[in-house]
């Protein structure tokens, strides 16, 4: 027993759970995720999988994203980006919907799977589904071996290395990182982006990972605003366009660790029915970076500041305007709008983390939850 204490206290290397440390394995999971793939200097982007097919990915109709839990999180993220940059449409579905809805599939249609275990019931039946009718199918996975990664016709692993916590943190970012990159080959294979463009998104991209260290950098602004809403029953988030996503998936690791009953929301959707819940025992975590609706993003603040709703704001460095009106902000570095998801999505788990310890729950171990599923 003391000995598998022991192992569990090395495997966590000094941190108090696996989720905070994997939380800080990001800038490092991400340069994984590069490694090989992206040559800022030569601008180019180099992923096998997607080489190997481009002429399928060139005909693609459409691309249909597949998957579960965080890794949907991750396909809508994408829907933005290969949408924005590579001028494919995409739709994203959650596996179990797909599976059993006599889906239109067509041999024209690219299918990516996305999953961290590889082993989702339902993501491996909408892949073993789409494969039936024809469909390419992509994998996204992490887990190397795994049984998506083998039923795939191709594919692009995360490297995040191992995620031991239930709430799933660098899988998700690195799962963004992958798709973005295939997004940006995708889009210069195309021609939809210009190569100045290509060679500026090339350049930030190469920043993400020390961008994510400063934002991490939050940590201790984010233990205090968690010590002051721990007790809320009720959360909502919201954010616009890209971070959107970033929103459903700030408000999934709440109420996955720590119970609190929370929502995410389009934020422009707010007036067609969370404004209702908004009072003076509300927190509402606001994604208002500069790049993306931020005008728009700080009228809804002001809506909800009328209402007397607590504003917690991820903002983006320097930002003044935000800071007048809501009651905390925190703050992280700046980048492209699209690449945004993968430095406000760093608060947000924290956010959560800090909750749930502080709350005394089984941060690694959620009950209920578990961390691959592979039944029905
Ligand atoms: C479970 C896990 C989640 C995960 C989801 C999909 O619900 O608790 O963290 O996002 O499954 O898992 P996958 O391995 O397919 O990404």
């Amino acid at each position: 027993q003391e000995l598998k204490l022991n192992l569990e206290q090395i495997e966590k290397g000094g941190y108090e759970h696996f989720m905070l440390k994997e939380i800080y394995e990001q800038p490092r999971a991400i340069l994984d995720t590069f490694r090989g793939r992206l040559k800022t200097d030569q601008a180019i982007i180099k992923m096998v999988g997607v080489e190997d097919n481009m002429k399928k990915f060139l005909n693609a109709n459409r691309i249909i994203i597949v998957a579960c839990g965080t890794s949907w999180h991750a396909g809508l993220v994408a829907e933005y980006i290969f949408e924005d940059l590579a001028r494919v449409p995409v739709e994203v579905e959650y596996a179990s919907e797909f599976r059993y809805r006599n889906p239109v599939i067509t041999e024209n249609d690219i299918v990516i799977a996305i999953s961290q275990s590889g082993e989702t019931a339902d993501t491996l039946a909408a892949i073993k589904l789409a494969k039936s009718k024809g469909a390419f199918v992509f994998g996204v996975c992490n887990v190397v071996g795994s049984s998506i990664a083998r039923e795939t016709d191709a594919g692009a692993y995360t490297h995040a290395g191992p995620e031991i916590g239930v709430a799933s943190t660098k899988a998700f970012t690195t799962q963004i990182t992958v798709l973005t990159l295939m997004a940006l080959r995708l889009a210069r294979a195309k021609g939809t982006i210009s190569s100045s463009d290509y060679r500026h998104h090339l350049i930030e991209l190469e920043l993400i990972p020390e961008k994510v260290e400063k934002a991490l950098q939050s940590d201790n602004n984010v233990k205090t605003i968690a010590n002051i809403y721990k007790d809320a029953k009720n959360c909502l988030y919201l954010g616009r366009g890209y971070n959107f996503p970033v929103a459903l998936e700030g408000a999934l690791k709440l109420k996955e660790i720590s119970y609190i009953h929370a929502e995410g929301y389009p934020a422009a959707e707010m007036k067609h029915g969370p404004i209702a819940l908004i009072d003076e025992n509300m927190p509402i975590v606001v994604i208002a970076t500069k790049k993306g609706h931020y005008e728009k993003v700080v009228s809804n603040i002001q809506e909800i500041k009328s209402r007397k709703g607590k504003i917690i704001s991820v903002v983006t460095e320097g930002d003044t305007h935000v800071k007048e009106l809501a009651d905390h902000v925190i703050e992280i570095p700046e980048t492209l709008e699209s690449l945004s998801p993968l430095l406000t999505t760093i608060p947000l788990q924290l956010l959560s983390y800090h909750i749930a310890v502080m709350l005394g729950k089984n941060v690694d171990q959620p009950r209920n939850l578990a961390k691959s599923v592979t039944v029905e």
